[in-house]
């Protein structure tokens, strides 16, 4: 993941509350995990931290006038709002919050948040009778509808002696969801709007497989499946999309793998065993790869030629059974192991059969018989097979299964 975002640049407001010492804490990993941060201070900022600490702590000049004419001869406050990958407000103050939904622009602030073409990412903070306010409330509803993305606020005491929603977001939550939206900016700019408040999977790390595995005969020539890895991509989404950090292994799948994860490409049921391994620890693995049951023992260094005559033999072999191996380790099995059973007779009961002789702890079972569209299709009917029975899901589309998947990982985990 670090590779995605390495050198983004984060424009970094700073508001007026007592939170704003935690946005110390966040610079200080940002600038860790190879951001730039380049802070700016509202003049209610400076009473809770000293512009020094804060540009010690970034590497950067702190912008703090809207008037500054050196900068201003060139336009500053436009190019600063520009420069910047994404613009991230924390602590977002009730005042300021107001002022971005009302259109202010009477600060360097509120002018930056006002001129910016970027996506702009909020961690409120502020007691919690401010947040409950109506006042607040409708103008969250207003930046909502504007595509402000928004983490936090979280609940717990906070440092006005009250307890309830209002304490700015964790700096690693906030670190997360900065990774979320960039993730996102990349592939979906204008997929704006739905906060990344409710992220159960945070620190946590789920292996994904996807896609068909290819088995070569010769160097031209190979046996593959239909699978086009459009389950396994949008389960990835979908986990990352609840702050997880994904390694997600694919086979040459048809559909792209998604953004903000770590991608590792494979060709053969070898390849993935092995990438599978190097990607270990981790708190759960979900095995969507359709991984070929055989490859070609009797493969070729170099090209079969129709010329020799005779019809070529193919002999096989078996190749190793990723989901038995993960499922059966000692030390470093996941806490989770969901398998994927595509079967096109008798379902359930080969799906449970191999849950039991495999030691899996789910398997997400998938008819893939001819007609049911399900290889390639944008739908999917799947039944949950777990310890405690099976649920059978209605046909739903794919985005929609890997939701319901991440959400019971979530509960799981
Ligand atoms: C000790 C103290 C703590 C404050 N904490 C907060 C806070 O956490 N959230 C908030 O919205 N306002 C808080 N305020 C009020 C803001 O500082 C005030 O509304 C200010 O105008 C906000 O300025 P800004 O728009 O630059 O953020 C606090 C005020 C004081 C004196």
């Amino acid at each position: 993941m670090g590779t995605v975002m390495q050198g983004s640049r984060i424009l970094l407001i700073i508001g007026g509350g007592i939170a704003a010492y935690k946005s110390l804490t966040l610079i200080r990993d940002l600038k860790r995990e190879g951001f730039r941060v380049v802070p700016v201070l509202t003049r209610a900022a400076e009473e809770f931290v000293t512009p020094l600490s804060v540009a010690a702590l970034a590497g950067e000049d702190v912008h703090r006038y809207l008037f500054d004419l050196t900068r201003e001869a060139q336009m500053g406050h436009i190019q600063l709002s520009r420069d910047a990958d994404l613009v991230v407000v924390a602590p977002a103050t009730a005042d300021l919050m107001a002022k971005m939904a009302g259109g202010h622009a009477n600060d360097l602030a509120s002018t930056l948040l006002m001129a910016t073409d970027k996506q702009v990412l909020i961690a409120p903070a502020m007691n919690v009778r401010m947040w409950n306010h109506p006042a607040t409330q409708r103008n969250l509803a207003l930046l909502r509808s504007d595509g402000i993305q928004r983490v936090g606020p979280e609940e717990g005491d906070m440092a006005c002696g009250e307890f309830g929603p209002g304490r700015m977001a964790e700096p690693e939550h906030i670190l997360a969801a900065i990774r979320l939206v960039l993730g996102r900016s990349r592939s979906a700019p204008l997929r704006l709007g739905p906060e990344v408040a409710a992220r159960p999977l945070i620190g946590k790390h789920v292996v994904v497989t996807s896609g068909p595995t290819i088995e070569p005969i010769d160097p031209v020539r190979y046996i593959s499946n239909h699978s086009s890895g459009a389950q396994g991509t949008a389960i990835a989404e979908a986990l990352r999309d609840l702050g997880a950090k994904v390694s997600f292994v694919t086979g040459p799948a048809t559909v792209p793998p998604p953004d903000g994860v770590e991608v590792i490409r494979v060709q053969t049921a070898d390849e993935m065993r092995a990438a599978v391994e190097a990607a270990l620890p981790a708190d759960a693995a979900v095995m969507a790869a359709a991984v070929a049951d055989w490859k070609v023992a009797n493969r070729t260094e170099h090209k079969m030629k129709k010329d020799k005559g005779g019809m070529p033999v193919l002999e096989f072999a078996e190749n190793p059974d990723i989901l038995a191996w993960v499922s059966q380790l000692k030390a470093r099995r996941p806490k989770l192991v969901v398998g994927f059973a595509a079967e096109t007779d008798d379902v359930i009961a080969n799906a449970t059969a191999k849950r039991l002789r495999k030691r899996v702890d789910w398997i997400v079972a998938n008819d893939v018989s001819t007609g049911t569209g399900t290889f390639g299709g944008a739908d999917n009917t799947v039944s949950l097979i777990l310890d405690s029975g099976v649920e059978s899901w209605p046909r739903l589309g794919k985005a929609e299964v890997a939701r319901r998947l991440a959400n019971r990982i979530a509960e799981a985990l």
